[in-house]
């Protein structure tokens, strides 16, 4: 991530084994730093950034180095092991399929492709009737773009306005990238589309719950002032289920209000479930917290269990919209994806992943808590939804915000924790759902650990 170099030189750091860590080398390992310089020879740097491990096998919620160091994953692959990494009934139907074999079919059918259809559907529940599947995330956040333009064109709107937040991000490809906020980012693009409007995000320490309508009320003169037609110009809305850094929820009285909205104008609500979906938040998908259903929500990540699924669900009149081949991709519903997602349903209804998150979501929120009373000066607050969390750092001596955040999330890695680091002041958490209580007990202890030698030297 941007803004901090994680040092890829090995160091001693003191070796310990407990039931789910092994720390028995330098860290990073022996060896990272030659097989990072031959990445950096042949691979755009821009996948660069992140922790210096090599990952040499992954299982349940550990993930091995390639000198067999073991660490607690509270990454979960930033949220594509939801049902753990390597999972038996995955890698089966995996198997199955490739013994057949049965390796591609693009735009000639597969039985396993109406199964999974068929039982993706019924997990998704009503209104939702259809979906559409595609490998990455930000292809499902770009179908879902396409997808309310075509609803706005077929009841007439004049213009094809898609309202998103500022500080939301949607994935790399263009419409995901112009839908997106972050003015750097989206830099390369060389023009705005007129039709996409930003709105601000009511974060939760300047909108409170009671709040959120009036908010919203006020967003919408926002988008007024600026020309906006209200009746005539928007198309729909996308919502980031929660925003991504720091897990921030909005109120449920704001996202009602734009629910009514949408009905009222007759436009739609999607949301873009990457993070969000497939149990993570103690819920099926995430949106269900504001007790409303949306018209059309993008998923991917968790769907797939470690391979390259995402899609689009929705109302079977929406998905419908495209004619014949106008929204196809050559590895969409390929027989190996759709076995494993299969399988991630299978895996979730089996192990009640639903509601075994919410309650681990509620372990995890007392020990977090636990965390902010102990370091008030460190700590500015934790967010998050069953086993999706973020703490947030404050400046501290001669330390800004971020650099905190980084410095634990690298001591955490020398100590056998996987953490997501951001980048910006917040620590993400998100373990594979399979999690156990006394794993997570253990990773919260070691981020106890870490802010505390920070201190200590300071
Ligand atoms: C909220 C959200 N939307 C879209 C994406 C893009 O997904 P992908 O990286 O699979 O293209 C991501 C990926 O991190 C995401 O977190």
């Amino acid at each position: 991530m941007a803004g901090y170099n994680f040092s890829r030189e090995p160091k001693v750091v003191p070796t310990l084994e407990t039931k789910y860590r092994k720390i028995s080398t330098q860290i990073p390992a022996p060896g990272t730093k030659e097989i990072i310089s031959r990445l950096e020879k042949t691979e755009s740097r821009s996948m660069q950034g992140q922790f210096p491990i090599i990952w040499n096998k992954a299982e349940d919620f550990s993930v091995y180095d390639i000198a067999g160091n073991k660490f607690i994953d509270f990454t979960s692959t930033i949220f594509v092991a939801n049902i753990g990494h390597g999972n038996k009934r995955v890698s089966k139907a995996i198997t199955e399929v490739l013994d057949k074999p049965l390796l591609s079919t693009y735009a000639y059918m597969s039985e396993i492709r109406a199964n999974y259809l068929e039982k993706l559907i019924e997990f998704a529940g009503p209104p939702f009737g259809k979906a559409f599947l595609l490998s990455a995330g930000t292809e499902a956040t770009e179908a879902t773009l396409k997808l309310i333009r075509m609803y706005s064109q077929k009841i007439g709107k004049k213009k094809p306005g898609i309202v998103t937040l500022n500080g939301n991000w949607h994935g790399r490809t263009m419409g995901a990238q112009m839908m997106t906020s972050n003015e750097a980012q989206k830099a390369w693009i060389g023009y705005e589309d007129p039709h996409i409007h930003h709105i601000d995000f009511p974060y939760p320490w300047d909108v409170t719950e009671d709040q959120g309508e009036n908010f919203f009320n006020s967003q919408l003169e926002a988008l007024k002032k600026k020309g906006v037609n209200l009746e005539t110009d928007i198309a729909g809305f996308m919502l980031e289920t929660f925003q991504g850094w720091g897990a921030l929820f909005y109120p449920k009285s704001f996202v009602q209000a734009i629910r009514v909205f949408t009905e009222k104008h007759n436009i739609l609500l999607a949301f873009d479930e990457m993070q969000a979906g497939f149990a993570r938040t103690g819920k099926k998908f995430g949106f269900e917290h504001y007790e409303v259903s949306p018209d059309l929500f993008a998923c991917g990540k968790g769907m797939g269990g470690g391979v390259p699924l995402s899609g689009v669900i929705g109302r079977s009149e929406i998905m419908d919209l495209p004619e014949v081949g106008n929204m196809s991709s050559t590895h969409s519903a390929n027989p190996l994806v759709c076995a494993a997602g299969l399988a991630v349903l299978e895996e979730i209804e089996i192990n009640n992943l639903v509601s075994e998150t919410e309650r681990k979501g509620k372990l995890l929120k007392n020990l977090l808590l636990d965390l902010l009373n102990k370091y008030p000066l460190i700590l500015n607050n934790f967010y998050g939804e069953g086993l999706i969390a973020s703490l947030i750092f404050k400046d501290h001596s001669k330390h800004t915000k971020s650099e905190l955040a980084s410095q634990v999330s690298e001591k955490c890695m020398q100590k056998g924790l996987l953490v997501v680091h951001t980048g910006r002041e917040s620590i993400k958490l998100g373990p594979p759902l399979i999690i156990t209580d006394e794993a997570m007990i253990e990773a919260v202890q070691i981020i106890d650990e870490s802010i505390n030698e920070i201190i200590l030297h300071d």
